[in-house]
């Protein structure tokens, strides 16, 4: 397979300016000179991206993702390394990039689509399919400045998947869209990829990263710090390498052998909606070694953050082994992926975040009056205040 984005021993370099509020007065008496500090955005980084692929760049705010991107964009130029690109490249930067506001919808797809290289009659051919992707018939007269952040991202997305690229390159932005939108998104990128399009994407929803990635590549202070399989890299990343047992049903664990999700009447779940009774059922063996066990699970969110971390003190009922519950009468959690592990400790000892390497992985849908954003389902009672006195 040979590479569609090679890039060799990449450096960019940004200078940081200081005094930057000073009066005209005190540049004048300095010189003129700026004081600046430079430091390196990306240093000597290589890598491909092979053809056909969906890749992923990920790493901290500030690792150096959207410049890389920019770089391959040429909107930016390397100070040292070059990257080279085998065919048609479009991308989606931020938000709005290449888009005149005081403009209307129409004109900027226009204005837009000739900048990504496409002449006045295939931007004809092509209108209607583009504001019909984007969803916006009825606002694509309308001036941009107007448009919601959802709306600009739309049709930004929609000209720069239309303009038929080999490479498409997306900064971020797309979270922007609502879960509709998403969706198609997806869809799209499916679509290219089985046309052997490549797609280079940068993005902090590292469940997307392992879903539709190929590759990825994560950056750490402008520096790659390892690039490869797409949930290798996702999950050193996250710090632990976790393999979860496909689907639901049963995991092991070192001492916890076994987590169950049951629903409402103890059989075993696949899935589950926000709001759904439902029982968490770990399996463990106490090990001589552990005084006064104590059992702690752990929810993480496929995206990394943990979201609960319940534990209780268990007793070994006539032998090494045991089993406890964990009854959630309304379970909380919106609509996402997570993964549960538990451990077994002594009473007292640090509790460190249980071994992922053996998690049951969960998928929760939305509820039926579950909230759409977020991570938690707050359950609260909203009241109208009648007799509001004003301050
Ligand atoms: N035009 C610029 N001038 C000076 N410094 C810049 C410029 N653009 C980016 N930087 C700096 O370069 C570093 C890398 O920025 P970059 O935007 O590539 O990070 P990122 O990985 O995309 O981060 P995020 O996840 O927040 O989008 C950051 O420290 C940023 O402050
Ligand atoms: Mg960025």
């Amino acid at each position: 397979m040979s590479a569609a984005v090679g890039v060799t021993d990449v450096s960019k370099r940004y200078r940081l300016y200081h005094e930057r509020n000073q009066s005209l007065k005190a540049s004048v008496m300095r010189g003129r000179r700026a004081k600046y500090e430079e430091f390196w955005a990306l240093r000597d980084v290589s890598l491909e991206v092979p053809e056909g692929t969906a890749f992923g760049l990920i790493g901290e705010n500030g690792s150096g993702k959207s410049t890389l991107l920019k770089c391959m964009a040429r909107i930016l130029r390397p100070d040292s390394g070059r990257i080279a690109t085998e065919g048609k490249v479009s991308a989606l930067l931020e938000l709005g990039a290449g888009f005149h506001p005081e403009l209307s919808g129409r004109e900027n797809v226009y204005l837009n689509g000739s900048i990504l290289g496409l002449g006045k009659r295939e931007l004809r051919s092509r209108f209607d399919d583009i504001v019909g992707f984007a969803g916006l018939e009825q606002f694509i007269d309308a001036p941009v400045k107007n448009y919601s952040s959802g709306m600009y991202v739309r049709l930004g997305f929609s000209v720069a998947i239309n303009v038929d690229p080999d490479i498409l390159l997306i900064d971020e932005v797309l979270a922007v869209g609502d879960a509709e939108f998403q969706r198609r998104c997806g869809d799209k990128f499916a679509e290219l990829r089985s046309q052997g399009k490549t797609i280079v994407i940068v993005t902090h929803a590292l469940s997307t990263v392992k879903e539709m990635c190929d590759g990825a590549a994560l950056l750490e202070h402008g520096h790659l710090i390892e690039v490869g399989d797409a949930h290798d890299v996702v999950d050193r990343y996250l710090g632990d390498v976790f393999a979860p047992a496909d689907g639901a049903g049963a995991t092991t664990a070192s001492n916890v052998e076994r987590v169950e999700l049951l629903d409402a009447a103890g059989r075993p779940a696949s899935g589950l909606r926000t709001g759904d009774p439902v029982t968490l059922r770990f399996h463990y063996a106490i090990p001589d070694t552990l005084h006064e066990p104590v059992l702690s699970a752990s929810i993480h969110h496929l995206d990394g953050l943990e979201v609960a971390r319940p534990s209780v003190r268990v007793e070994a009922a006539g032998g090494p082994r045991g089993c406890v519950d964990l009854h959630i009468e309304r379970f909380p959690l919106l609509s996402g992926t997570y993964d549960v592990t538990a451990a077994l400790t002594s009473a007292g000892a640090p509790i460190g975040v249980p071994d992922r390497a053996h998690a049951l992985r969960i998928t929760v849908d939305r509820g039926a009056d579950a909230d759409s954003h977020g991570v938690v389902a707050l359950d609260g009672r909203w009241e109208t205040v009648t007799n509001e006195v004003a301050p």
